[in-house]
């Protein structure tokens, strides 16, 4: 059995989307042991509350530093015995510690086809709003494991999806969650479970 510990900021659609991947036996041999947010007021503490599944919340605002933040969330998954941590619509930075503590046991799924879109400053609508002024025709989302700088672990999924002429950030948001995000996020940690991910250098082989 694998224990997954996902971290969250906000409306939490990613963390319903592996919770029903989860009870509905797509992904096997896995179990949600705790949620941990970096916002007490966030939505997607309810959406666990709801599925029976312990959710906290650890604020990068109570420590003094990184290192004290890093070190808060080490001891709470490891007081879970968790294997694998998602990083789920997570806005917060994880530090050299926490990295190094859980590397090649930690995903996140970013909103845009990495390398573009991506990097510090380019979280939650900022990627959709900079395809859109960019007049980009297509763009997508990627799971990838992560690493100190932001987004540039090696990827493991990606999906594509089309840019519409009338498309607004918020309606190209949507599109981008529902046709990727639920999708590729769950997925990735079904292929995770099942030992199907081989790193090799930059690159990730699904055997
Ligand atoms: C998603 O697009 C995610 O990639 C981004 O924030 C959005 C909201 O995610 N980081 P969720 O509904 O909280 O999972």
């Amino acid at each position: 059995m694998l224990n997954i510990g996902i971290l969250v900021s906000g409306g939490g659609s990613n963390l319903q989307a592996i919770i029903d991947k989860v009870e509905c036996g797509y992904i096997k041999n896995v179990r949600i042991v705790t949620v941990v947010s970096s916002r007490p007021d966030a939505y997607a503490l309810e959406r666990a509350k709801k599925h029976g599944i312990k959710g906290i919340c650890i604020s990068r605002k109570n420590f003094s530093n990184i290192e004290e933040y890093d070190e808060a969330l080490i001891s709470h998954f490891k007081g879970f015995e968790v294997d694998l941590v998602v990083m789920a619509g997570f806005l917060s930075i994880l530090g050299e510690r926490f990295t190094r503590a859980y590397k090649g046991r930690v995903i996140n799924i970013h909103p845009a086809l990495i390398p573009s879109f991506c990097g510090k400053g380019f979280y939650g609508i900022i990627p959709h709003q900079k395809v859109l002024e960019a007049g980009i025709k297509v763009t997508g989302a990627t799971v990838h494991f992560v690493e100190l700088e932001a987004d540039a672990g090696p990827i493991i999924l990606q999906k594509a999806v089309c840019v519409e002429d009338d498309d607004t950030p918020e309606t190209l948001q949507r599109r981008v969650m529902e046709q990727a995000e639920w999708e590729i996020l769950p997925e990735a940690i079904r292929l995770f479970a099942e030992n199907k991910l081989v790193v090799e250098g930059r690159k990730v082989k699904i055997i």
